[in-house]
Order: structure tokens, then C-alpha cells, then sequence
């Protein structure tokens, strides 16, 4: 039996309904940062705290976030937008120009977690499983930081809107 598919055109056009807030995963390995705008990240479990960020692995430079084996999540808030900008490569700035439009510091596994976040999640990576154009990188919380509540910045329907 032909097995069933959908068009990716199809799924494209259905996924750009769904709101995602949008957050930047970054990280660092050997003095070498990297950060990237992203949608598809969730929580999986509170107990102990668990998320997942999915990671094109057709970008060899997101290969860092494997090699370092840590990860930070920053969630954005509405005043963000120009470094959702900056990290989705739109600007085509160098990763140091990307950087310094904001301030960074750290907080337990070293990788460069945002000042003025909406929330921080600094992760240790425990499983990395590759899924078709994508690699689901499975993190462990172990430090967090809550910001300062206020408009957050979503993706939907192929713009930014905030909430
Ligand atoms: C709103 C938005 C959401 C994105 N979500 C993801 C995502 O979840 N995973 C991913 O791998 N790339 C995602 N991207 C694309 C990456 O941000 C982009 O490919 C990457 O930052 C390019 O980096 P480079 O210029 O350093 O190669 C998203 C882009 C935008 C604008």
C-alpha cells in the first residue's frame, strides 16, 4: 500500500498558523558562541526540568551545539525583535556583531544567556536525536533565571506580533 504524505508546501502554510513565541538558543564551545533564533522548542517535563529545541542540522554551524554539549534558551520579549532579526542570519551580521546588540552573561553551563530575557533556561544537553531535516536536542535545566513580566514576542502567520 502507497504510504500517505502531504505536500511540505501544505505543512508549511498549516504550521505558519500556529503562534510560536520566539526565543534564542545559544551557545559555546572552546570560545566560540553561537546563537540562533528559534520557534520549535517546548517543555517536556517540570520534574526535573526538561526541554527540547529543534535545530536544523542542514547548518554545519549548528553542529556547536552538539560539540558543546550545553545549550541556553532566551525567551524574547516584544522589545527583541531586531535580535530575532540578527540571529535568523536576516542582517547578515558576523556572530560578534550579533552579540553585541545586547548584553549577555552566563549562569551555570557557560553559555551566553540574555540579560532582560522574558525567562533563561540554561541546559545540559542529554539526548540529541536527528528527525528529518532536524536534530531534537533534549536538555536538562540546570539554572534559570525569570525576567521581569511584559509583552512577549511571537511568530505567526510569517510576521512578529506580540503578546
Ligand atoms: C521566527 C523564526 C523562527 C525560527 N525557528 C527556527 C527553529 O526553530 N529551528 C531552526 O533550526 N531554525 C529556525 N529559524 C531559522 C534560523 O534562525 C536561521 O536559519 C539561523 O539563525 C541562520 O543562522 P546563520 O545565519 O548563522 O546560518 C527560525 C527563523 C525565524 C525568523
Amino acid at each position: 500500500m502507497k504510504r500517505p504524505t502531504i505536500d511540505s508546501k501544505d505543512y508549511r502554510d498549516a504550521m505558519a498558523r500556529y503562534a510560536g513565541h520566539v526565543q534564542i538558543a545559544t551557545t559555546v564551545h572552546e570560545g566560540v558562541r553561537r546563537g540562533v533564533t528559534v520557534t520549535a522548542a517546548c517543555s517536556v517535563s517540570d520534574n526535573p526540568g526538561t526541554l527540547l529545541v529543534c535545530l536544523n542540522h542542514s547548518n554545519p554551524l549548528n553542529e556547536l551545539f552538539i560539540q558543546s554539549g550545553i545549550f541556553a534558551l532566551n525567551s524574547l520579549m516584544a522589545v527583541h525583535q531586531p535580535l530575532a532579526v540578527a540571529f535568523s542570519g536576516l542582517d547578515h551580521l558576523d556572530v560578534d556583531a550579533r552579540f553585541a546588540l545586547a548584553k549577555w552573561d552566563t549562569i551555570t553551563t557557560g553559555a551566553p544567556t540574555l540579560v532582560g530575557a522574558m525567562a533563561v533556561f540554561d541546559c545540559r544537553l542529554i539526548e540529541a536525536r536527528p528527525v528529518a531535516t532536524h536534530t531534537i536536542m533534549i536538555g536538562e535545566v540546570i539554572g534559570i533565571r525569570i525576567g521581569e513580566p511584559g509583552p512577549a514576542l511571537l511568530y505567526m502567520d510569517r510576521g512578529y506580533h506580540t503578546v
